[in-house]
């Protein structure tokens, strides 16, 4: 096996509006633009690591779309947005040896809205991606165990997540978790089991119950994180770049981003971590906050275009100095 990266996690069908303004409760208003992309979290964070040149695995679970009569009757169960993913992860050159199709539930979906300023509110039903387990995990080892970097977000069964970081772990295999969309009560193992922590400021908020709104901020809530057991720990702030918190650091170390005007906002999060899941499997001594600083880099290219995976950049679009 010769691949570097692995992500266990998430692959949806993004439906997205782009409005002027994100609508309050209760009301209508008129977009100018509907598109169907290819997202989920997981699924996004493979495509910009394998756009930068990482060879890469996914593992997530569909709907089977050899099932386009459901027998359950109803829309569960049926992919009925059509797209292959399968045939997107391809084009990219993502291994599909451990992308799992089951018929009981469809793929997931996200709903979500970008307004002019590039800022994005979003829902996920994550369906098929919350019966990837144990058994798909066990398909995968091989993989996995010989990866350099394993990925995992929260868009799938938290315990498959968990378990996927552990199996990485216990082979020596540097691992990234990504707690998106992050949850209230998550489990302290997953601190312990990540080499790299990498969240937003929202999603800190809601680890810590403290509020996010400043480097300074960041830079506290990254410690009292870093406190809880992970390796090293990244919070990402959109324009204003990331911290990144390191045991053998006295201080946080702010690292700032190259100023762009923002189209859309979505899937930038990924783009970062895709492109630190690269640094990390090829060039495992560069400083992680070099890796960050280089992430920042291709996440802003990301936000300048609107879609998710359609506006990741590739290795040949991006300055020779980022490899
Ligand atoms: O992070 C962006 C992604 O979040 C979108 O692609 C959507 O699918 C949701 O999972
Ligand atoms: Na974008």
């Amino acid at each position: 096996e010769d691949i570097s990266v692995v992500v266990v996690g998430s692959c949806m069908t993004d439906l997205v509006s782009q409005a002027p303004r994100l609508p309050k409760a209760g009301e209508t208003i008129h977009g100018h633009r509907f598109f169907i992309g290819f997202g989920g979290k997981g699924a996004n964070q493979c495509v910009q690591a394998a756009r930068l040149g990482a060879k890469t695995a996914m593992v997530c679970k569909k709907h089977s779309k050899r099932d386009h009569t459901s027998k359950t009757g109803g829309q569960v169960g049926r992919d009925v947005f059509g797209n292959d993913y399968i045939q997107n992860f391809k084009n990219n050159g993502i291994s599909t040896a451990y992308v799992e199709q089951t018929e009981n539930a469809a793929t997931g979906a996200a709903s979500i809205i970008v307004n002019d300023t590039g800022e994005n509110a979003i829902v996920i039903v994550a369906g098929a991606n919350m019966l990837l387990g144990q058994e798909e995990l066990q398909r995968a080892l091989t993989a996995i165990v010989n990866a350099k970097v394993l990925v995992c977000q929260l868009e799938i069964n938290p315990d498959t997540s968990l378990q996927a970081l552990r199996m990485a772990r216990e082979n020596h295999v540097k691992t990234i978790f990504n707690p998106a969309p992050a949850i209230v009560d998550l489990c302290s193992d997953f601190f312990k089991a990540s080499d790299v922590f990498c969240c937003n400021e929202s999603e800190a908020e809601l680890l810590t119950g403290m509020s996010v709104t400043s480097v300074e901020d960041a830079s506290q809530v990254g410690l009292e994180l870093l406190n809880k057991g992970c390796g090293s720990v990244i919070v990402t702030l959109g324009p204003q770049g990331c911290v990144v918190c390191q045991p053998t650091n006295a201080a946080p170390k702010h690292i700032p981003t190259t100023t762009v005007t923002a189209a859309d906002t979505t899937g930038a999060g990924d783009s970062f971590i895709g492109a630190l899941a690269f640094y990390m499997a090829h060039y495992p001594t560069m400083p992680l906050e070099e890796m960050a600083r280089r992430a920042n880099f291709v996440a802003a290219v990301s936000v300048q275009t609107v879609g998710t995976q359609t506006s990741f950049p590739f290795q040949k679009d991006l300055p020779t100095e980022l490899f």
